[in-house]
């Protein structure tokens, strides 16, 4: 394991991503997390992430000298760099030459293990207003810009290494490789970290954890609950039981998706919950989101709950027990919520929220180490139907917050087709991996007037809200191209006899949201 110690800037989950993309498997730990805990962890390498703070300013978070005691090969990035600086006897002033973004870095040292083999010229990402001006004793000077003399440092005979740029991000041309000679060279790391030995080991974990018992596993639709079914039922077999509650909500293929490719390619067995009609029931008459929510979460659990009593009691007569519901927490939801050192940290999840006392389960979490990408990469991995591993996300109440105002089972059907027209267009054009997701949004209550053939039409609009985005916090609306534009409106206005008109959303989050409601 690798320890990136987390010193509270975007950047932690970054560089852990970025060593797993060298086949390293790493960790985020807190910045107060003690040495000691640390080094408990026995890893191989610790890396010190860059954060918002100054090194001087008050309350900022100081390293322990011990961390550099204790033998282990550490690289400091941007704060991790000034902080191990400060801690091992160099200077670090607010020179008055802060840089920030694109800056030309020239290496100064004929031999380095961080630079080897790299250009002397090379372009790195800077964001810093103090500077190490003076190395710490023992360690030689490798890298400087024109505002950072000392903008790399390194220490071979200790194994100590840092750099006052950001390798994470893809703005520093040669930051990959930085790292990677970091790990390989500098930590002596060996690329295992591969899909085969991930599914491996997720396969290993969930025997050791389940036995001989059962488990179930709630099924989304989406690629998170797709993949951790896929990797349980590799690892138990046929003591898993997946439920799918169909809640009438979701866009066109989706439940066959679920209910014939997902079954089709792992052998699992799938109980179809078909709850359509008791949504439409529930939601009727609402047009106010939050209570949307609020009645598709409680049936969901209601249905959920009925559908375990029925596996439970199944299993009760062949004398069996259903001990564990299999959940797909990421790895990023367990860090932001403090977890990654062990403790039991659930994703409020209306699935598993909830759920009565004298039905609790124990949680069978094997992504809880994994980011997203990874995900995706173990889904292919154990061959999932590309529409499952690469599914935009969809939200969990589904089309019911698709629709503004009341969802009745004709709008929905409307929204469905005008929705996989226009997600039909954009796979055609190759646009899926471009664009983060593109809500569809039938506005059922606003009516306009048209003109079809000879007849006047007085119809609803159609919303397309395509945005880019990194993580769903922040979004942009995406620059599609006009020609997939113009197919789009044309084929839903043709094919969608309710829609007499298609608009585009072009607006950035914030201040609207990606989702209308
Ligand atoms: P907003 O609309 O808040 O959406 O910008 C951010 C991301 O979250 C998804 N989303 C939801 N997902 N339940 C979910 O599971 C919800 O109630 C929900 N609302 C929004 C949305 O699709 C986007 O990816």
């Amino acid at each position: 394991t690798v320890l990136v110690v987390d010193y509270g800037a975007q950047y932690a989950q970054l560089i852990a991503r970025r060593v797993r993309e060298a086949r390293v498997y790493s960790e985020i730990v807190p910045h107060t997390m003690p040495v000691a805990q640390m080094l408990a962890r026995k890893p191989k390498a610790i890396i010190l992430s860059g954060g918002p703070a100054s090194v001087y300013a008050e309350g900022a978070p100081q390293v322990d000298r011990a961390l550099f005691e204790a033998g282990v090969p550490t690289f400091g990035i941007c704060y991790g760099f000034q902080a191990m600086a400060q801690a091992l006897g160099g200077v670090v002033e607010r020179t008055g030459t802060a840089e920030y973004g694109g800056t030309p870095l020239t290496v100064t040292s004929p031999v380095s293990t961080l630079f080897h083999g790299l250009p002397d010229s090379q372009q790195v990402w800077m964001s810093h207003g103090d500077s190490v001006t003076k190395a710490p004793e023992g360690f030689t000077v490798v890298a400087a810009t024109a505002g950072a003399p000392v903008a790399a440092f390194e220490d071979n005979e200790r194994r100590l290494y840092g750099v006052q740029f950001h390798p994470e991000v893809l703005h520093s041309e040669y930051g990959q490789q930085v790292l990677e000679r970091f790990l390989y060279e500098g930590a002596g790391c060996r690329p295992t970290w591969t899909m085969v030995n991930i599914v491996e080991d997720a396969i290993e974990r969930i025997r050791r954890q389940i036995g001989d018992k059962r488990a179930i596993c709630g099924l989304s639709g989406g690629v998170d609950s797709a993949v951790a079914a896929a990797l349980v039922q590799r690892a138990i077999g046929d003591r898993l039981t997946c439920v799918f509650v169909d809640h009438g909500l979701l866009r066109a293929g989706e439940a066959e998706q679920v209910e014939r490719d997902f079954v089709a390619s792992t052998g699992v067995q799938l109980k179809v919950v078909d709850a359509a009609e008791r949504f439409l029931v529930a939601l009727k008459g609402v047009t106010d989101p939050e209570q949307k929510r609020k009645i598709i979460g409680r049936e969901f659990i209601r249905v959920f709950e009925e559908a375990a009593r029925e596996i439970v009691a199944e299993a009760g007569t062949h004398g069996e027990q259903v001990e564990f519901l299999v959940q797909g927490t990421l790895y990023p939801d367990v860090v932001e919520s403090g977890g990654g050192t062990g403790a039991a940290n659930i994703k409020s999840h209306h699935n598993v929220g909830g759920l009565p006392e004298d039905l609790r389960f124990e949680l069978v979490e094997p992504l809880r180490r994994l980011f997203k990408d990874e995900v995706r990469k173990v889904g292919e991995q154990l061959g999932l139907p590309p529409q499952i591993v690469w599914r935009h996300p969809f939200p969990g109440p589904g089309l019911a917050i698709r629709i503004v105002g009341e969802v009745t089972r004709e709008r929905l059907e409307v929204l469905r087709a005008a929705d996989a027209i226009a997600r039909h267009e954009l796979t055609e054009a190759g646009l899926d991996r471009e664009i983060w997701q593109c809500p569809v949004v039938l506005l059922a209550d606003v009516r306009s007037v048209g003109v079809q053939g000879d007849g006047r039409t007085y119809g609803h609009p159609i919303v397309l809200r395509p945005v880019t985005s990194e993580d769903a916090m922040t979004a942009d609306w995406s620059r599609l191209p006009y020609e997939v534009l113009a197919r789009i409106s044309t084929r839903i206005t043709n094919e969608v006899p309710e829609v007499n008109r298609v608009v585009l959303d072009i607006t950035s989050k914030p201040p609207g949201t990606i989702e209308w409601e």
